[in-house]
């Protein structure tokens, strides 16, 4: 087994200049100063997949390079915007996936970090969707990191060049990053869970 945290890092939306894949590239960013090992799933890999159905069994190889991918990992960065108040249909359909684990040995995400990351126009869709993200995490098992980043973009968040103009919005997005990666140390040292 290679000694380096693997972080998984899932968000985005297939929109050009997605801002919730924006905000997850830099908590991974994050990450990897922490010495992580990143893989990201981005918004056009999320809107590809097929729409999850319970008895279908088939899987393409999008869909098994992520399930293998999940569960290689150490932790996870999940990056949603709030749609209506909740999360987009397609992140909930990549996390509908990780049933694939059910019967692991490790199931869901047990025992993984996971960090939770919004952007919406508003404030109550930024908490209401980071509320829905934390409860999916305790469902599938995971530990949600104590901070949780919720970004209003109603505002422009980057420049042009992917960098982010607000640099306390910066400093809480690479708080997510680094308490998904000091978790999942702390977990493979034995000092957590
Ligand atoms: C279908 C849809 C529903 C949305 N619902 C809300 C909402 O309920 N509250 C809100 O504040 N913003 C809402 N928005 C705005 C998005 O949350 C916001 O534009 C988000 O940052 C888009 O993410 P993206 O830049 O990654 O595509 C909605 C946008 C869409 C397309």
């Amino acid at each position: 087994m290679s000694s380096a945290i693997r972080i998984l890092v899932i968000g985005g939306t297939a929109r050009a200049g997605s801002s919730s894949e924006r905000v997850v590239r830099h908590a991974l960013a994050a990450a990897e100063a922490q010495g992580a090992e990143v893989e990201l799933f981005d918004g056009p890999f999320i809107a590809a997949l097929p729409l999850y159905v319970p008895d279908r069994t088939e899987r393409t190889d999008a869909e098994l390079r992520f399930v293998e991918a999940v569960r290689r990992c150490d932790g996870i960065i999940v990056g949603s915007p709030g749609y209506h108040g909740s999360l987009s249909g397609p992140i909930k359909n990549i996390l509908d996936l990780l049933e694939d684990l059910s019967r692991d040995e490790r199931p869901y995400l047990d025992g993984r970090a996971f960090g939770a990351i919004v952007t919406a126009y508003g404030w109550q869709a930024c908490g209401t969707t980071l509320v829905a993200m934390r409860s999916i995490a305790h469902a599938l098992r995971a530990w949600p990191t104590p901070f949780g980043a919720a970004v209003s973009a109603s505002a422009p968040l980057f420049d042009a060049n992917g960098d982010c103009l607000d640099p306390k919005v910066a400093e809480q997005l690479a708080i997510v990053g680094r308490q998904v990666t000091d978790f999942a140390r702390w977990r493979r040292s034995g000092l957590a869970a």
